[in-house]
Protein backbone atom coordinates (compact mmCIF):
# COMPACT_ATOMS: atom_id res chain seq x y z
CA UNK A 1 0.00 0.00 0.00
CA UNK A 2 0.85 3.45 -0.46
CA UNK A 3 0.32 5.31 2.77
CA UNK A 4 -1.37 8.57 2.64
CA UNK A 5 -2.32 9.57 6.00
CA UNK A 6 -0.71 9.56 9.22
CA UNK A 7 -3.60 7.04 10.62
CA UNK A 8 -2.40 4.84 7.78
CA UNK A 9 1.28 5.38 8.60
CA UNK A 10 0.91 4.64 12.64
CA UNK A 11 -1.26 1.25 11.67
CA UNK A 12 1.74 0.25 9.57
CA UNK A 13 3.85 1.39 12.52
CA UNK A 14 2.49 -0.85 15.33
CA UNK A 15 1.67 -4.03 13.13
CA UNK A 16 5.13 -3.61 12.73
CA UNK A 17 5.94 -3.22 16.57
CA UNK A 18 4.17 -6.23 17.25
CA UNK A 19 6.55 -8.23 14.88
CA UNK A 20 9.46 -7.02 16.28
CA UNK A 21 8.37 -7.50 19.92
CA UNK A 22 7.84 -11.36 19.00
CA UNK A 23 11.11 -11.67 16.99
CA UNK A 24 12.64 -10.21 20.25
CA UNK A 25 10.79 -12.74 22.43
CA UNK A 26 12.01 -15.59 19.61
CA UNK A 27 15.81 -14.30 20.33
CA UNK A 28 15.73 -14.68 23.81
CA UNK A 29 13.73 -18.33 23.58
CA UNK A 30 16.13 -19.53 20.72
CA UNK A 31 18.73 -21.78 22.93
CA UNK A 32 20.00 -25.36 22.48
CA UNK A 33 17.11 -27.77 23.25
CA UNK A 34 13.80 -25.86 22.63
CA UNK A 35 11.77 -27.27 19.39
CA UNK A 36 11.15 -24.87 16.74
CA UNK A 37 7.36 -25.71 17.57
CA UNK A 38 8.06 -23.87 21.46
CA UNK A 39 9.60 -21.40 19.45
CA UNK A 40 6.40 -20.93 17.16
CA UNK A 41 3.86 -20.82 20.68
CA UNK A 42 5.79 -17.89 22.18
CA UNK A 43 5.42 -15.88 19.08
CA UNK A 44 2.03 -16.59 18.65
CA UNK A 45 1.35 -15.63 22.62
CA UNK A 46 3.30 -12.48 21.77
CA UNK A 47 1.27 -11.35 19.07
CA UNK A 48 -2.14 -12.07 20.43
CA UNK A 49 -1.07 -10.74 23.81
CA UNK A 50 -1.31 -7.15 21.40
CA UNK A 51 -4.85 -8.01 20.46
CA UNK A 52 -2.74 -8.84 16.86
CA UNK A 53 -3.19 -12.16 14.54
CA UNK A 54 -0.37 -14.21 13.13
CA UNK A 55 -1.53 -13.94 10.12
CA UNK A 56 0.95 -16.34 8.56
CA UNK A 57 -1.49 -19.18 10.19
CA UNK A 58 -3.96 -19.83 7.81
CA UNK A 59 -2.19 -18.22 4.63
CA UNK A 60 -2.98 -20.32 1.69
CA UNK A 61 -3.08 -23.07 3.74
CA UNK A 62 0.28 -22.69 6.21
CA UNK A 63 -0.10 -23.94 9.69
CA UNK A 64 1.46 -21.80 12.03
CA UNK A 65 2.41 -18.27 13.43
CA UNK A 66 5.75 -18.16 12.01
CA UNK A 67 7.96 -19.56 9.47
CA UNK A 68 11.62 -21.28 11.42
CA UNK A 69 14.02 -22.29 9.01
CA UNK A 70 17.01 -23.99 10.74
CA UNK A 71 20.25 -24.34 8.61
CA UNK A 72 20.13 -25.33 4.89
CA UNK A 73 16.18 -24.95 5.27
CA UNK A 74 16.43 -21.30 3.50
CA UNK A 75 12.95 -20.36 4.21
CA UNK A 76 9.20 -21.28 5.36
CA UNK A 77 10.24 -23.98 7.75
CA UNK A 78 7.19 -25.50 9.16
CA UNK A 79 7.68 -25.72 13.50
CA UNK A 80 8.14 -29.25 14.70
CA UNK A 81 9.49 -31.17 17.31
CA UNK A 82 12.87 -30.60 15.74
CA UNK A 83 14.97 -29.45 18.91
CA UNK A 84 17.74 -26.37 18.22
CA UNK A 85 21.38 -27.46 18.58
CA UNK A 86 24.59 -25.66 19.40
CA UNK A 87 25.62 -24.24 16.53
CA UNK A 88 22.59 -24.54 14.41
CA UNK A 89 21.69 -20.98 12.82
CA UNK A 90 17.73 -20.42 13.15
CA UNK A 91 15.58 -17.94 10.76
CA UNK A 92 12.33 -17.12 11.90
CA UNK A 93 9.91 -15.09 10.04
CA UNK A 94 6.74 -13.26 11.40
CA UNK A 95 4.05 -11.49 10.04
CA UNK A 96 1.38 -9.96 12.17
CA UNK A 97 -2.12 -8.40 11.26
CA UNK A 98 -3.33 -5.46 13.58
CA UNK A 99 -6.46 -3.08 13.13
CA UNK A 100 -5.93 -3.93 9.16
CA UNK A 101 -2.28 -3.13 8.67
CA UNK A 102 0.36 -5.79 8.34
CA UNK A 103 4.25 -5.87 9.26
CA UNK A 104 6.35 -8.34 8.43
CA UNK A 105 10.31 -9.24 9.47
CA UNK A 106 12.75 -11.70 9.77
CA UNK A 107 16.07 -12.26 11.54
CA UNK A 108 18.57 -15.39 11.17
CA UNK A 109 19.77 -16.10 15.20
CA UNK A 110 22.68 -17.95 15.79
CA UNK A 111 22.93 -21.09 18.63
CA UNK A 112 25.75 -20.88 20.45
CA UNK A 113 28.83 -22.13 19.08
CA UNK A 114 28.04 -21.13 15.34
CA UNK A 115 30.73 -21.48 12.87
CA UNK A 116 32.72 -18.50 11.50
CA UNK A 117 30.98 -18.85 7.56
CA UNK A 118 27.85 -19.39 9.14
CA UNK A 119 28.41 -15.82 11.35
CA UNK A 120 29.59 -14.12 7.90
CA UNK A 121 26.81 -15.42 6.38
CA UNK A 122 24.26 -14.19 9.04
CA UNK A 123 25.78 -10.66 8.70
CA UNK A 124 25.79 -10.72 4.48
CA UNK A 125 21.86 -11.48 4.72
CA UNK A 126 21.64 -8.03 7.28
CA UNK A 127 24.39 -6.08 5.23
CA UNK A 128 22.65 -7.15 1.69
CA UNK A 129 19.56 -5.51 3.14
CA UNK A 130 20.90 -1.94 4.02
CA UNK A 131 22.57 -2.11 1.07
CA UNK A 132 19.48 -2.36 -0.67
CA UNK A 133 17.70 0.03 1.50
CA UNK A 134 20.04 3.01 0.50
CA UNK A 135 17.83 2.99 -3.23
CA UNK A 136 14.71 2.91 -1.80
CA UNK A 137 13.88 6.26 -1.76
CA UNK A 138 10.68 7.69 -3.89
CA UNK A 139 12.17 8.38 -7.62
CA UNK A 140 14.10 5.29 -7.51
CA UNK A 141 12.87 1.84 -9.08
CA UNK A 142 12.65 -1.63 -7.27
CA UNK A 143 15.33 -2.80 -9.60
CA UNK A 144 17.92 -0.14 -7.76
CA UNK A 145 16.92 -1.50 -4.58
CA UNK A 146 17.32 -5.08 -5.98
CA UNK A 147 20.63 -4.81 -7.88
CA UNK A 148 22.38 -3.61 -4.86
CA UNK A 149 21.36 -6.28 -2.53
CA UNK A 150 22.46 -8.71 -5.65
CA UNK A 151 25.71 -7.15 -6.13
CA UNK A 152 26.28 -7.10 -2.04
CA UNK A 153 26.08 -10.69 -2.22
CA UNK A 154 28.03 -11.64 -5.17
CA UNK A 155 30.40 -8.89 -4.45
CA UNK A 156 31.14 -11.03 -0.88
CA UNK A 157 30.90 -14.39 -2.53
CA UNK A 158 27.24 -15.19 -2.00
CA UNK A 159 24.40 -15.97 -4.38
CA UNK A 160 21.01 -14.64 -3.80
CA UNK A 161 17.58 -16.88 -3.86
CA UNK A 162 15.41 -15.64 -7.49
CA UNK A 163 12.63 -18.08 -7.32
CA UNK A 164 11.20 -15.85 -3.73
CA UNK A 165 11.14 -12.40 -3.22
CA UNK A 166 10.38 -8.92 -1.35
CA UNK A 167 7.32 -7.59 -1.96
CA UNK A 168 4.61 -4.54 -1.17
CA UNK A 169 2.83 -5.06 2.02
CA UNK A 170 -0.11 -3.03 3.58
CA UNK A 171 -3.35 -4.40 4.33
CA UNK A 172 -2.36 -7.68 2.68
CA UNK A 173 0.51 -9.57 3.59
CA UNK A 174 1.66 -9.65 0.32
CA UNK A 175 0.94 -6.71 -2.38
CA UNK A 176 2.41 -4.96 -5.65
CA UNK A 177 5.34 -4.58 -6.40
CA UNK A 178 7.20 -7.83 -6.29
CA UNK A 179 10.76 -6.50 -4.44
CA UNK A 180 13.66 -9.04 -6.00
CA UNK A 181 16.65 -10.14 -4.48
CA UNK A 182 18.53 -9.60 -8.11
CA UNK A 183 17.89 -7.66 -11.03
CA UNK A 184 19.22 -4.36 -13.13
CA UNK A 185 19.09 -0.86 -11.98
CA UNK A 186 16.58 1.54 -13.39
CA UNK A 187 14.29 -1.09 -14.45
CA UNK A 188 11.30 -2.60 -12.35
CA UNK A 189 8.03 0.05 -10.26
CA UNK A 190 8.83 2.93 -9.70
CA UNK A 191 9.24 3.75 -5.97
CA UNK A 192 6.36 6.46 -4.19
CA UNK A 193 6.50 8.33 -1.62
CA UNK A 194 4.43 6.03 1.34
CA UNK A 195 4.99 2.98 -0.08
CA UNK A 196 5.43 0.41 1.74
CA UNK A 197 7.53 -2.97 1.24
CA UNK A 198 9.71 -5.71 2.43
CA UNK A 199 13.42 -5.84 1.50
CA UNK A 200 13.94 -9.46 2.41
CA UNK A 201 17.28 -11.08 1.48
CA UNK A 202 17.57 -14.59 1.29
CA UNK A 203 21.44 -15.96 1.10
CA UNK A 204 22.75 -19.47 0.58
CA UNK A 205 26.29 -19.16 0.22
CA UNK A 206 26.63 -20.39 -3.37
CA UNK A 207 24.65 -22.31 -5.32
CA UNK A 208 21.15 -19.60 -5.67
CA UNK A 209 18.85 -22.77 -6.84
CA UNK A 210 16.25 -23.87 -4.65
CA UNK A 211 14.82 -27.04 -3.36
CA UNK A 212 11.07 -27.42 -2.70
CA UNK A 213 9.61 -30.03 -0.73
CA UNK A 214 6.98 -31.54 -3.20
CA UNK A 215 4.21 -31.68 -0.89
CA UNK A 216 5.35 -29.15 1.53
CA UNK A 217 6.60 -25.81 2.12
CA UNK A 218 10.05 -26.04 3.15
CA UNK A 219 11.98 -24.31 0.91
CA UNK A 220 16.09 -25.55 1.19
CA UNK A 221 19.22 -24.59 -1.00
CA UNK A 222 19.97 -26.95 -3.42
CA UNK A 223 23.47 -27.87 -2.15
CA UNK A 224 22.26 -28.57 1.19
CA UNK A 225 24.43 -25.57 2.71
CA UNK A 226 22.97 -23.76 5.18
CA UNK A 227 21.16 -19.89 4.55
CA UNK A 228 20.42 -17.03 5.72
CA UNK A 229 17.15 -14.49 5.71
CA UNK A 230 16.91 -10.70 7.03
CA UNK A 231 13.67 -9.06 6.38
CA UNK A 232 12.38 -5.13 7.59
CA UNK A 233 9.05 -3.42 6.81
CA UNK A 234 9.81 -0.44 5.66
CA UNK A 235 7.94 2.74 4.84
CA UNK A 236 10.07 4.63 1.13
CA UNK A 237 9.95 8.44 1.92
CA UNK A 238 11.16 11.51 -0.41
CA UNK A 239 14.12 11.08 2.42
CA UNK A 240 15.39 8.70 4.57
CA UNK A 241 13.22 5.40 4.09
CA UNK A 242 11.65 4.66 7.66
CA UNK A 243 12.33 0.82 8.78
CA UNK A 244 9.53 -0.28 10.97
CA UNK A 245 10.56 -3.50 12.59
CA UNK A 246 13.73 -2.47 13.50
N1 LIG B 1 6.61 -13.84 6.04
C1 LIG B 1 6.78 -14.38 4.70
C2 LIG B 1 7.27 -13.29 3.81
O1 LIG B 1 8.25 -12.71 4.15
C3 LIG B 1 5.62 -15.09 4.18
C4 LIG B 1 5.10 -16.12 5.08
S1 LIG B 1 4.51 -17.41 4.19
C5 LIG B 1 3.41 -18.10 5.25
O2 LIG B 1 6.77 -12.92 2.80
F1 LIG B 1 2.87 -19.03 4.62
F2 LIG B 1 4.04 -18.49 6.31
F3 LIG B 1 2.53 -17.21 5.59
CO1 LIG C 1 8.43 -12.47 6.20
CO1 LIG D 1 8.02 -10.81 3.50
Amino acid sequence: MIVKTDSEREGMRAASRVVKAALDAAEKFVKPGVTTLEIDAIVEEVIRSYGAIPSSKGFEGYPNASCISVNEVVVHGIPSLRTVKDGDIVSVDITALLNGYQGDAARTFAVGNVAAEDLKLINAAEAAFFAGLEYAKAGNRVGDISSAVQLYSELNGYGVVRALTGHGIGHKMHEPPEVPNYGKKHTGAPLKNGMCICIEPMIPPGDWRLYVERHGWTVRSADRSNAAHYENTVIVTDGEPEILTL
